[in-house]
């Protein structure tokens, strides 16, 4: 590994608007290994801005080798990580708080610059991503084991970092989905290497640079981004130095993930993805069903993993509810994220693009009506799809069987409520799941039956860094943020002690 000079960076970020930033100097194209930004010898690859299509950066792309030698500075930081201090421990992770906090403008703009959602949007995911930060400050501290009197001996449960641990974070929210599982390692002990999407890397070395900043030490977090996920995931999952693995992102890349760290044991967590019902029975408050349901669908154009693919609505209030949405979303203004009043921006590619409309077009050739939008966008750019509403959408369609991850309301209407749980458990995936009623006893009876992780009554915003967050069937396992979210970087070791009287 060399340390690149400063006039390879000037070239790699020609392209970035970088008068936008007021720190230019967040912005990196080396990874950020053992406390140094250092580059590879597998060249680098480029970064694209969503809404226009322009390269605006080319960043460092690591291969196996260079993902080796970031597991190693991840091994021999863990030798005197695990050992600080839940005290110290916190203290880093407060003052990287801050330090996010603090530069949340920048690390905003560089965010809608690779990603393309609205910079308020942007602004409002840093400090959500920053929330988990502040969480698992005061987590390293809460963090405790127990004691059983076991008759003739006593046992001592003690929490210990499982070791260095491996992440593959997606692009829809790259700091967030990088913070909730790093601060959870960094406050358990753990050391963390993390390959963030190869469309986001920018802000995911942003982040980086804030870490060394806020003095996490050497190797203790590390950044490795490069051109082939496929040999980088290969060797996080298969090296026997890494004792634990976590990913957010698709069920087919988490099986062949969770097929490749069986061969050492590791321990997984897998953030998968989802099919999300919604459903709205006929006494639901309609006006807010439809604000919910929009927001829902509009945060970050759709592309979430908790966003409702299938939604439910009792025949009786269908066309109504169908109204109150297209209220909501008519006036929504599409465009490119830095301009003011854009609230949804460009899908991440052409190929998201493509899929949304695929998604569309077999509805509406299956019967669907187009109540609103259900165009591709192509005056203002490739990557943009209108934010689209569709009604009579029938069970066959693939809204029912696929995550569509866009900006569409698919309404598909239902007569028996007894039916509903069913229809709506019908799937292999279990995220997320909302109700809509003003009834009590309804809310707890369908909360309960429905399989998912999460389960949402007359909200939609599920995502709070103080609540476990995951999924189940093959949307996924374990969780993160909340009580429990630092076990999932602690063993739970047993120490049993002879106690003769
Ligand atoms: C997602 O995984 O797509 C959603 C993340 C969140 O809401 O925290």
């Amino acid at each position: 590994m060399v340390t690149t000079t400063a006039g390879v960076m000037e070239q790699r970020v020609e392209g970035f608007p970088r008068h936008l930033l007021k720190d230019p100097s967040l912005l990196k194209t080396e990874n950020f290994v053992g406390g140094e930004f250092v580059s590879g010898d597998s060249g680098s690859f480029a970064v694209f801005n969503p809404a226009t299509n322009e390269e605006i950066a080319r960043v460092s792309s690591f291969g196996k080798e260079e993902t080796r030698k970031a597991i190693e500075a991840a091994s021999l930081s863990f030798m005197s990580w695990k050992k600080s201090t839940p005290s110290n421990r916190s203290d880093v992770l407060r003052k990287w708080y801050e330090a996010i906090n603090e530069n949340a403008e920048d690390l905003s703009a560089i965010m809608t610059l690779e990603q393309g959602k609205p910079l308020a949007e942007a602004l409002g995911e840093v400090r959500y991503g920053a929330s988990y930060v502040d969480w698992f400050s005061g987590e390293a501290v809460r963090s405790s084991g127990g004691y059983m009197d076991l008759d003739n001996r006593r046992a001592m449960l003690i929490r210990q970092p499982v070791g260095v641990c491996a992440a593959i974070t997606p692009w829809n929210f790259p700091v967030a989905m990088i913070t909730r599982k790093a601060a959870a390692a960094i406050a358990a002990g753990c050391t963390f290497v993390v390959k963030p999407a190869e469309a986001t890397p920018l802000t995911a070395l942003a982040l980086a640079e804030l870490a060394r900043r806020a003095g996490i030490p050497a190797g203790v977090f590390n950044v490795i981004c490069g051109s082939n996920p496929k040999e980088i995931g290969l060797e996080l999952s298969t090296n026997p130095s890494v004792k634990k693995i976590t990913f957010t992102g698709s069920t087919n890349v988490g099986k062949i993930l969770l097929e490749q760290s069986a061969s050492t044991v590791k321990r997984a967590c897998m953030e998968l993805g989802g099919l999300a019902p919604l459903i709205v029975l006929e006494d639901a408050d309609l006006k807010k069903a439809a604000v919910q349901t929009v927001a829902n669908k509009t945060r970050n154009g759709g592309q979430t993993c908790i966003s409702a693919n299938r939604i439910f609505v009792h025949k009786s209030v269908a066309d109504s509810f169908v109204s109150e949405l297209e209220e909501i979303m008519k006036p929504m203004k599409v465009g490119n994220g830095v301009d003011s009043g854009v609230v949804v921006g460009p899908l991440i590619n052409a190929a998201a693009v493509e899929k949304v409309k695929s998604h569309v077009d077999d509805a509406v050739s299956k019967g669907a009506e187009v109540v609103l939008g259900g165009k591709h966008l192509t005056e203002l750019g490739e990557n943009f799809y209108a934010p689209t509403i569709l009604k009579n959408v029938s069970m066959d369609s693939l809204f029912c069987c696929e995550e569509t991850f866009g900006p569409v309301l698919a309404v598909i209407p239902f007569e028996n409520e007894d039916e509903i749980i069913e229809r709506a458990n019908d799937t292999d995936f279990g995220l997320a799941s909302y109700v809509f009623t003003e009834s009590l006893s309804k809310a707890m009876r369908i909360g309960e039956a429905l399989e998912s992780g999460m389960v949402g009554i007359n909200s939609t915003a599920l995502s709070d860094a103080r609540a476990p967050f995951g999924g189940i069937k093959q949307s996924g396992m374990g969780t993160e943020g909340g009580p429990t979210g630092i076990h999932e970087y602690q063993n739970l070791k047993y120490v049993c002690f002879a106690a003769d009287s």
